[in-house]
């Protein structure tokens, strides 16, 4: 998938965010678990990434929509801070990203608000702070380095 700029000086509000992020689900590759989930994230210079979780056979090789999306922002060759985070499952409930995906996001976003959704109701919002208390990331990592 190749990331999607928006143009200069639209930084898209919360509802552009979610319907990006549920574009992108339509693309995951799902074909284990059947639960296709889609994020979008959206960095401080207006850039959006979007991308939808990759199964594969050897199922622990599955990568997240979010973690996936966020190593596309990572690769850019523009490393940028995370201000946002999108992620739309499958289902009526609200999708929030997993354990893991909550630490790959705090590495670029400690202060990203996400936004969780399904099909159904409205959407829940949190910071990454909420949904990842007392998190361990660069700033504590390069204080115990000499
Ligand atoms: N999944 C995500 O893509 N993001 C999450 O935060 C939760 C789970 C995917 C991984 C797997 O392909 C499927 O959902 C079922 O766990």
């Amino acid at each position: 998938m190749k990331p999607d700029v928006t143009p200069q000086g639209a930084m898209p509000d919360d509802a552009e965010l979610l319907s990006r992020a549920r574009t992108a689900r339509a693309r995951a590759y799902a074909p284990y678990s059947g639960f296709r989930v889609g994020s979008a994230v959206l960095t401080d210079d207006g850039r959006v990434f979007e991308a939808a979780n990759v199964e594969n056979a050897a199922y622990p090789m599955t990568s997240c929509a979010e973690a996936n999306a966020v190593r596309m922002m990572a690769c850019s060759g523009r490393v940028a801070e995370i201000v946002a985070v999108a992620v739309v499952g499958d289902g009526d409930s609200a999708v929030t990203p997993c354990g893991s995906c909550r630490q790959v996001i705090f590495e670029f976003g400690p202060t990203a608000t996400i936004l969780s959704s399904g099909d159904g109701g409205r959407p829940m919002i949190n910071s990454i702070t909420d949904l990842l208390p007392h998190a361990f990331g660069p700033k504590r990592l390069s204080e115990g380095q000499k």
